[in-house]
């Protein structure tokens, strides 16, 4: 039995997605393509040619999801907004059926007795702002803004809790640097310059927030990983330093109003496209950060690598997901301590944890994912263990409420806490599910 004590009694415990990834209706009700729809019809981006054309029909079967999601018992909902439905196309004009349907479902989660924890980019760039350049340009930041301004005035009657981006480094490294995401790309300079934008269009829409919702509460969602050198060697721990730059620090230091790391500017020799005020703004004061939280990073001195001359190692573990991911729970305690002490912070909420594995569906209809459901008990511990040491955390949400859209991956990576049957969309609750319903309402009994 796992214990949870330590958490405190107003926690919140919620599960996310995110647009593109379970909500289907790709080019309903004026939505336009985004940055993934182009890359998931591209030939050979991902696994067995997915895309996110149908996913869960969840723009269809939204009531009943959010039904499941409440009989959980979660009290918290992560979603994202799809900017390609709201302001779908480059003139930058608003879609009022797309953004009708978050309005609506809202107005669902708030109904069912749970919080509305919006996310506005969840990597589905329109892919019209793509055409003028996407993030390696500035004026991208702008339209974020802008796209951000048009749902806070729509929803900031009924949402409080906002988060701008999610994990902002997969956009800008795995989307521009390796290319293994939308948009595909592989040119260092233009995932530096992606990084700074999105970071930019993170304080613009920030201010935006504020403005129009008094007592917004607002926060960045960020993935980290704990880091550890290889060896003692000097070359390894100079390597693990750059990884943390790379991973860690390039993505807390400016949003938390320290600026960018400079050994990082130094190594990646790319002039950053600063102009009077940015920083203060990409740093102004938040309401709370989020960590979701995958895998530790095992680190050796690459000498011949691409910047930032590292490369990874398996970790000694053999517990590892369906990912190839090491299963290792103390690092999401030794990054929310890190979060808290390091940085200060003083409202956090691990927007993102989760596993893949290899579910089936018995014949009487059950998903018996046992892994999955050490890993949720190993993972809530460790959040346990970083409250009773003092780290300020006032939330959890699981990866994911649904199996769905797993990026560059399709359909295989299932991460849900419910079964989806792609072929007739029959949604089935997993033991884990059903485990995270029982360790919820022992919490809020006690
Ligand atoms: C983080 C991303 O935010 C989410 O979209 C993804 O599915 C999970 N990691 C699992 O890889």
């Amino acid at each position: 039995m796992t214990d949870l004590d330590a958490l405190p009694p107003d926690f919140r415990w919620g599960a996310a997605t995110a647009a593109y990834q379970i909500e289907g209706a790709a080019s309903e009700d004026g939505r336009a393509p985004s940055i993934w729809d182009t890359f998931s019809h591209t030939p050979g981006k991902v696994a067995n040619g997915d895309t996110g054309d149908t996913a869960c029909d969840h723009y269809h079967r939204w009531p009943q999801d959010l039904d499941l999601a409440r009989r959980l018992g979660l009290d918290a909902y992560r979603f994202s907004i799809a900017w390609p439905r709201v302001v779908p196309l480059a003139d930058g004009t608003v879609n009022p059926a797309g953004l009708a349907f978050y309005d609506r479902l809202v107005d669902a989660v708030l109904e069912r007795g749970m919080t509305p924890f919006p996310t506005l980019y969840h990597w589905d760039l329109p892919q019209a702002q793509q055409d003028r350049g996407g993030w390696p340009e500035r004026a991208t930041a702008e339209r974020f803004a802008e796209y951000a301004a048009v749902v806070a005035e729509k929803l900031g009657d009924r949402v409080q809790d906002w988060c701008t981006l999610n994990e902002p480094l997969c956009s800008s490294w795995l989307g521009h640097l390796e290319g293994t995401m939308a948009p595909g790309r592989r040119d260092l300079t233009a995932a530096v310059r992606t990084s700074y934008h999105l970071h930019l269009g993170h304080g613009l829409a920030v201010r935006a927030l504020r403005a129009a919702v008094p007592g917004a509460r607002i926060g960045i969602v960020n993935n980290l990983s704990s880091i550890e050198p290889a060896s003692d060697s000097p070359a390894d721990l100079a390597a693990a330093r750059r990884a943390d730059g790379h991973i860690n620090r390039w993505w807390l230091d400016p949003v938390l109003g320290r600026g960018y790391p400079q050994d990082m500017v130094d190594l990646y020799g790319v002039e950053l496209p600063v102009q009077d005020g940015d920083l203060e703004l990409i740093g102004a004061p938040l309401d709370w950060v989020g960590l979701n939280y995958y895998f530790r990073q095992i680190v050796a001195d690459d000498p011949a690598g691409p910047v930032p001359r590292f490369r990874q190692l398996p970790g000694p573990n053999p517990e590892r997901t369906a990912m190839d991911w090491e299963v290792h729970a103390p690092g999401l305690e030794e990054l929310l301590l890190r979060l808290t002490e390091e940085y200060g912070v003083r409202r956090l909420y691990v927007t993102e944890n989760g596993a893949a594995y290899r579910d089936t569906v018995t014949a009487d209809g059950r998903v018996e994912d046992a892994e999955r459901t050490a890993y949720l008990e190993q993972h809530l511990a460790a959040c346990a263990r970083a409250v009773a040491k003092g780290a300020p955390l006032a939330g959890y949400f699981a990866w994911s409420l649904l199996d769905n859209f797993e990026w560059a991956y399709g359909y295989d990576k299932r991460f849900g806490l419910v079964h989806v049957d792609y072929e007739t969309q029959r949604r089935t609750v997993k033991r884990s599910g059903h485990r995270y319903a029982e360790l919820i309402s022992a919490h809020r009994a006690r």
